[in-house]
């Protein structure tokens, strides 16, 4: 396809930036926006053929609703939130034009597509949507199509129960008082994995994980089965009762899909 004109919302930072250095690397034109270059965007929008808004989740639905009436009839609107379904209602009700969902199963510091996982949701019209499932692939990545609500349903395991059970082992660490090179000094390998994740949610992007955590519209659900399984494991372990545990451990895996 020739050379687009693309605009992308929150393009200067994170995910928007490693999107538009894709796009640049396949020849198109981007402008890629942050928060100073409102009056930039709002005259240039007009005249682009695909805008992607990639914005932190808490803003995402204020930044659609001022971006999507700017965008063109024929042109295409997507996002690259870690929610799916309120992102697309919201582009759907605010624009005219074709909408894509888009989340990457990554982050921005990834080099390559090859074999990475990008979620696509099919928000309305099919130009659009065939162009940037195209570019995709072309550069090698797995492509799960899925609907929006479904999308966030099973994020919700994938994402909201890592973070929180991240977020709930990174506090229990610091209320032990027990200190970082200690730690370090005794740690397993499966406990240096963990290390790092609470490093990663606590210090190097806590913004997008608490967003994650907090705005997923399952979140309490699972924070309710999250409190359940504590609750049955409490007694047996309070019981000193290994065999229990272990009798608990294997009915919930007897009955998991
Ligand atoms: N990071 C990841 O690992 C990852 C992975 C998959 C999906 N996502 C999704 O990608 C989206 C962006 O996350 P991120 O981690 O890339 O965020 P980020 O690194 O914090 O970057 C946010 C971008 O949005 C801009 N921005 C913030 N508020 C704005 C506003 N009110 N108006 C216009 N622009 C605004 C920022 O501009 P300034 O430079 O001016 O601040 C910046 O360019 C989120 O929806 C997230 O769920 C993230």
């Amino acid at each position: 396809m020739r050379s687009l004109q693309i605009g992308i919302v929150g393009g200067t930072r994170g995910m928007g930036l490693w999107m538009a250095r894709l796009l640049a690397g396949e020849g198109h034109r981007v402008h890629a926006w942050g928060k100073a270059s409102a009056s930039q965007m709002e005259r240039l929008i007009p005249g682009c053929q695909v805008i992607f808004v990639s914005v932190p989740l808490g803003v995402t639905r204020e930044v659609i609703q001022r971006v999507g009436p700017l965008v063109g009839p024929e042109a295409g609107l997507m996002d690259l939130s870690s929610l799916k379904a309120e992102p697309l209602k919201e582009m759907l009700s605010c624009s005219s034009s074709d909408v894509v969902g888009l989340h990457p199963l990554f982050g921005p510091r990834v080099r390559s597509l090859k074999g990475k996982g990008v979620v696509v949701c099919r928000g309305r019209g099919t130009k659009w949507f065939s162009w940037v499932r195209g570019l995709l692939q072309s550069q090698g990545a797995r492509l799960v199509e899925m609907d929006p609500q479904e999308h966030d349903r099973a994020m919700a395991v994938v994402q909201v129960l890592t973070h929180l059970n991240t977020m709930s082992m990174g506090l229990v660490m610091k209320s032990r008082g027990i200190g970082h090179e200690e730690l370090s000094r005794l740690a397993t390998p499966v406990f240096r994995k963990k290390m790092a994740m609470v490093r990663k949610v606590f210090h190097e992007n806590p913004d997008l994980y608490c967003s994650i955590v907090a705005l997923s519209p399952y979140s309490a659900e699972i924070l309710e089965d999250y409190s359940r399984v504590l609750a049955a494991l409490s007694p047996l372990v309070g019981a000193r009762d290994s065999e229990g545990l272990k009798n608990l451990l294997t009915r919930i895996t007897l009955q998991s899909p």
